[in-house]
């Protein structure tokens, strides 16, 4: 059987708990596979130069960790840069907050050639290579040009735009034409395939052979939408712990007359936290029956607090939590309980069982996992109400969720309200529909589905070894 090798910007180690949707997800897949991981030790080191950072690796159970620092100029384009200040805001449809610096771009090849350069030698013949994610697109070309020939699928994490927006980045026709590198690319949902498909063939002038097979550069790409689930029966036993039940406890005991709303987020401007805030403000003026007895916990965790525009989201947040506890909390109620920490992995499960609604309203989002942890928790019997926008991905897969647009803050704060009197029965119809999908489109089922399309996919000619073109203004790949 082949090795799976897995690359992603961030990784974490997979016997223990880790704080975020791709590295948790990855982390399930790999304890069960096996294989070797690869990516950036998370650590930024003054012992390098640029691109010449060393490897290290260390085994963590059947998983082989393989890493390697960054040296600060190396972090301050690639990974603060070119990443999440160039391609995270304009996949995520904010053209206003992306920062097009010319020197982010140079690092971000830097890095992606100096990972394919570590990369290689680990390889063997029949591995199975999967990349994930924004940080890594021009990975393969970069290991095509040194000979890779291994097949190489990629998974983006992240919505795809429309055409005309990818068309607004600079680089635009260098970087999508690096996915013809790979075999398999997978992406969220049936909508952003829609779009990548229409930049590919009007764009990029490639040939649409059908049932999801692209031809261009000589190569032939297979698209398709794989949405990434959750490990359940994995959440189930954190659900069943002391900590998670012992938090769900403590939190009804000290709310038993209130009704609890729950937000669980990265503090990042794609999560829509303060048009949340002004919802919730909404509900409280509209339908005042909820005053002293609505609570929203929203905790917004720590992310990228060195990219200016975070920075900005925190400081409007703050005024925003201020204000509504402020004009509507009194001695016995506050109406809003902001949490800007991490919250233990362990006790996520007892949070979400906890609270009536379950409050998931990105502007945009590639999936949104805690929308499948939220349902997960519930106890069948009583269960709460996922409130969920339209326009994160798992909207495509969970249409028995509320589903709401968080731009049209009227709307939301009636639907909040519809959530928090709903009766039980249709409450747990919902539910019930919605832990199905959940099961059965779990993280298992997300792996095997890619790696099956994978292994199955016709393989390209390896004399067609792809060449990857420079990016505008850059030195000759
Ligand atoms: C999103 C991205 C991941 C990223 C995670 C945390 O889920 O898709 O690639 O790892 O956010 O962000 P960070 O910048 O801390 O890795």
């Amino acid at each position: 059987m082949s090795r799976l090798v897995v690359v992603s910007n961030r990784l974490a180690d997979p016997r223990k708990p880790a704080a975020g949707g791709l590295a948790v997800a990855l982390g399930d897949t790999l304890s069960r596979t096996g294989g070797l991981w690869f990516g950036w030790s998370g650590v930024v080191s003054e012992h390098c130069q640029p691109g010449e950072c060393q490897l290290q690796t260390r085994q963590a159970g059947r998983v082989t960790l393989a890493t390697v620092d960054l040296a600060a100029e190396d972090h301050a384009a690639y990974y603060q840069g070119y990443s999440n200040s160039v391609l995270w805001p304009v996949f995520h449809y904010r053209l206003d907050l992306a920062d097009m610096h010319g020197a982010y771009l140079d690092g971000y090849r830097r890095v992606n050639r100096m990972f394919a350069a570590k990369l290689l030698p680990l390889l063997q013949d029949d591995d199975i290579i999967w990349v994930h994610d924004y940080h890594l697109i021009p990975l393969a070309a970069e290991l095509r040009s040194l000979g890779c020939r291994q097949r190489i699928g990629f998974f983006l994490h992240i919505p795809v735009p429309p055409p005309l927006l990818l068309a607004a980045l600079p680089q635009h026709e260098w970087l999508m034409r690096a996915f013809f590198a790979y075999d398999l690319v997978g992406l969220q949902s049936e909508a952003d395939v829609a779009h990548f498909r229409r930049y590919m063939i009007n764009e990029a002038g490639a040939e649409d052979l059908g049932d999801g097979r692209l031809a261009a550069f000589s190569r032939e790409l297979r698209v398709g939408a794989f949405p990434i689930g959750i490990d359940v029966q994995e959440f189930e036993r954190l659900g069943r712990a002391s900590e998670a039940v012992q938090t769900c406890e403590a939190l009804r005991a000290e709310y038993a007359r209130r009704q609890l709303l729950l937000g669980i987020d990265r503090l990042d401007y794609s999560k829509g936290i303060p048009q949340r805030v002004r919802a919730f403000r909404q509900l409280l003026e509209k339908y005042p029956e909820n005053r002293h007895s609505a609570t929203l916990i929203m905790i917004a965790s720590p992310s990228r607090d060195d990219v200016m525009a975070y920075t900005d989201l925190r400081q409007e947040l703050e005024g925003l939590c201020g204000a509504i506890n402020g004009d509507y909390g009194d001695l016995d109620w506050m109406p809003l309980r902001y949490i800007h920490r991490i919250v233990a992995r362990r006790r996520v499960p007892g949070l979400c069982r906890a609270a009536r609604v379950g409050l998931v309203t990105p502007l945009r989002d590639g999936m949104n996992l805690v929308a499948k942890e939220y349902v997960v928790s519930q106890d069948p019997a009583d269960p709460g109400v996922l409130v969920l926008s339209r326009f994160a991905g798992a909207a495509e897969q969970l249409k028995d969720a509320l589903l709401v647009n968080p731009y049209d803050r009227e709307s939301m704060a009636d639907a909040i309200q519809t959530a928090l009197h709903m009766p039980l029965e249709e409450r747990q119809q919902r539910h019930a529909r919605l832990l199905t999908h959940t099961r059965e489109h779990d993280v298992h089922w997300w792996r095997r589905s890619f790696l099956q399309a994978l292994q199955g996919h016709e393989a390209n000619d390896p004399s067609t070894l792809f060449t990857p073109s420079p990016p505008p203004g850059g030195e000759p790949g």
